[in-house]
């Protein structure tokens, strides 16, 4: 047993997953006095060096009945094509607010279903991109990608386009998990199409799966997770299915079949980290995996480990975040802004030329300074007071006095094994590490001062 149930019983709480400080649910709460224009603007000035691009598709030809994701399912292509002249106009919109001297990093598309456009209108945006921004040499394109819509030609034109990174949601194996999540199956099998995007492309395959499912039990994963390891994806997610059914409605239609326990889908989860751990790859965070050579891998060795809305990645390829689409979060360093979740407004309000975000929450200094002890904590597993205030430009009393940790929630971590004490502060354990949400929230004054819900820490 990887996770002592003692303790799982006593930190089971609801608690932020951190992908952003503070978190996204905090973001309506407060009046900006600024604008997008300026905010855009002034993010030259704050942490200049890089730029990120997330790139929101919001469409999906068939519903997965899990599905936690902002999209929308449609077939019509006319709606899809004037929603992809609203995000070229928002495009070119945001580029003419950014300093030409920056360049960009990171390139992200997610969804939806990205790969359900057209090869060539993912080209052309990725032309548009090219036209109006400057590309650093190396840059890293990812795309999301469901793999019951992806041909061979279909790779080849994406790799001409310049993607590198190809997430697969693959989420299980198994056809009666497939089938019973209303999910198509992988139009060209997930070992050969790896492989091809590898050999073809040299680009890196990461691969998505899920846990918590029908039909899925402790033998069935195992070996799920054994065929993951023939593949040997550069990276792998293994996604706790959150069953949220008051708030995605099609999710009730999966009780049917039966869903497994909260004790079964644990034993899932710890069988696929034993199985790959065992293995030679390195956890990274709660759910994720990179191979030791990866650059995640090495930047958790080097404490340079960093997250965004869309997953982790090195403090040196990523940047602060312009996200474009419906539902997308924009990360600046002083603010952070979310666009209009419907499409017709967003379309709408980028045919007036007219920003499309809808919730812009300025962040303050205090803030930012809670952002790197969290980030700290979630990345690199470990808290170095002095680094924080390093790279805050302030004093090490300062980053203490605006967190809100007590000695006594310290030393009850470290009775329970899951912290150790450093000479710089404090390094979670391996133990600690399932328990880490827990550990940073104890930092965190928002969070304990709020009446706001969370999901539950593990
Ligand atoms: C935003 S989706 C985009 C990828 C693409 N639409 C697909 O399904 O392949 C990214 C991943 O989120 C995960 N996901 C979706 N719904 C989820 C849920 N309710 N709980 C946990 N993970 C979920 C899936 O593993 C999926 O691959
Ligand atoms: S393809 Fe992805 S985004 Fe679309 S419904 Fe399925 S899980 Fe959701």
């Amino acid at each position: 047993m990887l996770i002592q149930r003692d303790l799982l019983e006593k930190y089971n709480k609801a608690v932020p997953r951190y992908t952003s400080y503070p978190p996204a649910n905090f973001f309506s709460d407060k009046e900006a006095d600024t604008g997008v224009t300026e905010l855009l603007q002034a993010s030259n000035n704050d942490r200049p060096e890089n730029i990120s691009l997330y790139i929101h598709i919001p469409f999906c030809p068939q519903l997965c009945l899990y599905c936690g994701c902002n999209t929308t399912i449609t077939v019509n292509k006319n709606w899809m094509a004037d929603y992809l002249e609203a995000l070229k106009n928002e495009i070119v919109m945001v580029a003419a607010q950014l300093s030409q001297k920056r360049k960009v990093t990171q390139v992200h598309w997610g969804g939806g279903t990205p790969n359900y456009l057209e090869a060539s209108q993912i080209q052309d945006i990725m032309k548009l991109l090219n036209e109006n921004f400057v590309f650093d040499k190396d840059p890293e394109i990812a795309i999301e990608c469901n793999p019951a819509y992806l041909t061979y030609n279909y790779v080849d034109n994406l790799l001409e386009a310049g993607f590198n990174r190809f997430s697969i949601g693959v989420q299980d194996f198994k056809e009666d998990v497939l089938d019973a999540v209303n999910r198509g199956r992988p139009n060209i099998p997930i070992q050969e199409l790896s492989d091809y995007i590898r050999k073809k492309g040299k680009a890196a395959v990461n691969l998505d799966f899920m846990y918590g499912l029908p039909y899925q039990d402790e033998a069935s994963y195992r070996e799920t997770i054994k065929q993951v390891l023939a593949i040997q994806p550069d990276r792998l997610v293994t996604f706790s299915y959150a069953h949220v059914p008051w708030f995605k409605k099609a999710q009730k239609s999966l009780e049917k079949h039966g869903l497994p326990s909260a004790d079964e889908k644990l034993r899932l989860f710890e069988n696929a980290f034993q199985i790959m751990t065992e293995n030679g790859y390195v956890p990274i965070g709660l759910d994720h995996f990179a191979k030791a050579d990866d650059e995640l891998s090495i930047a958790l060795k080097n404490n340079r480990l960093h997250r965004n809305f869309q997953g982790y990645a090195t403090r040196e390829t990523t940047g602060q975040v312009y996200a474009f689409g419906t539902s997308a979060i924009s990360q600046l360093d002083s603010a952070y802004f979310q666009n209009t979740k419907e499409v017709n407004t967003y379309i709408n309000r980028l045919k007036e030329g007219q920003w499309p975000a809808e919730k812009i929450y300025e962040v303050n200094f205090e803030e930012k300074v809670l952002r790197e002890v969290i980030n700290d904590i979630m990345c690199n597993r470990r808290l170095n007071w002095k680094e924080v205030a390093d790279r805050m430009d302030t004093s090490v009393d300062t980053v203490k006095s605006f967190s809100a940790v007590k000695e006594e929630e310290l030393e009850g971590f470290f009775a329970d094994g899951l912290i150790e004490y450093s000479e710089k502060g404090i390094t979670v354990t391996d133990k600690g590490r399932f328990f880490i949400r827990n550990i940073a929230a104890a930092f965190d004054p928002l969070v304990k001062e709020t009446d706001k819900k969370f999901s539950k820490s593990i």
